[in-house]
């Protein structure tokens, strides 16, 4: 519906679902829709390049230089000598292509549905904010491709490392990424200098075989300017759209599991915000200028064209 005024070239990925939900397919008979998904990953590329904007490299810039936040545009900080020894030469995901990629939000909905195996057959997994895994592997898998780590979730779930328990405990999260991509957005917004400045430190101290990665600067605009021309209007994109965002460079097909920022699911039965700490959605609507919800009905669409798959559901 409305796909046929749009200029040629140009995908439609508004939600054009019908009240009742009656035409979105269902789980049985979603079919991953090759051409659209050429489509969406070539209209991406005209804002930005994941092999490039996935991270700053070395030699874009150097230790001491100054960086506005992207946020925060009237703050600035320095770039680190433990960042900067710590930024990737090259482009970390030069040149992969997967077939099949999971993405993994961190909402409640993944509790109790045996998705993990699921998830881990995937050839790459991206995860975020370091989120826990181990104690949950039967719901979310424990395969790590990339995981994401706001400066932030070091307060928040590592509450700021205040004590050696703490300490401990994010030095072994840091440590069973062994091999995978750590993705720190360090200029993000904000307060998170020391934060990022401790897991860097402990990365070099412990020469942990993590493989770390910033975003470009310019990435947010771009996400951002992308949705924007598909009338999606996103003031802030969160970790998970970005994930999908560039993960269409690198990926074929994209399954995303653990998105539906809800309190309830569709039978009525409460679904917690994070599927491993006591946030609450209250907690969230007040402090967070992410509109989730958008980002979900606009995700939900692409689902029903077959552009990606959203698993909200139980797995087998
Ligand atoms: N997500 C979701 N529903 C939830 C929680 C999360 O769909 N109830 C998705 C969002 O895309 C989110 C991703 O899972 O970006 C990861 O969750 P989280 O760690 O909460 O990410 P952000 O909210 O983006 O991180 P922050 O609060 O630090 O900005």
């Amino acid at each position: 519906g409305g796909g046929d005024r749009l200029p040629r070239g140009k995908a439609d990925l508004r939600n054009t679902e019908r009240s009742g939900g009656k035409t979105e397919p269902a789980a049985s008979q979603w079919r991953f829709n090759r051409t659209l998904s050429n489509l969406i990953r070539k209209n991406i590329l005209k804002f930005l390049d994941a092999e490039r904007d996935i991270s700053i490299l070395k030699g874009a810039l150097k230790p001491g230089d100054v960086i506005h936040y992207i946020f925060d545009r009237q703050s600035t900080t320095n770039v680190s000598a433990n960042l900067y020894r710590l930024l990737p030469a090259v482009p970390p995901l030069r040149n992969e292509h997967h077939q099949r990629c999971a993405i993994v939000g961190n909402s409640g909905i993944l509790l109790n549905s045996s998705c993990g195996a699921e998830i881990d057959a995937h050839d790459f997994v991206i995860r975020c904010n370091l989120a826990p895994v181990e104690e949950f592997a039967a719901d979310v898998g424990h395969r790590t491709s990339l995981v994401t780590m706001n400066p932030s979730v070091v307060q928040r779930a590592f509450q700021d490392l205040r004590s050696e328990a703490w300490r401990e405990r994010f030095l072994q999260r840091l440590r069973d990424l062994q091999g995978s991509v750590l993705w720190i957005p360090a200029f993000m917004a904000k307060g998170g200098e020391d934060r990022v400045e401790w897991a860097v430190s402990l990365i070099l101290e412990h020469a942990l075989r993590v493989r770390t990665a910033s975003p470009s600067l310019r990435l947010l605009h771009a996400v951002r300017g992308y949705w924007l021309t598909n009338n999606v209007l996103i003031k802030r994109p969160t970790t998970g759209l970005l994930m999908y965002t560039l993960a269409t460079r690198f990926c074929e097909e994209i399954h995303l599991y653990g998105f539906w920022p809800f309190p309830r699911d569709p039978h009525g039965n409460s679904v917690k915000y994070h599927y491993y700490d006591t946030l609450t959605y209250e907690y969230t609507s007040r402090a967070s200028p992410h509109t989730m919800p958008l980002e979900f009905r606009t995700l939900k669409g692409l689902h029903s064209q077959g552009a990606l798959r959203l698993h909200t559901g139980a797995c087998a």
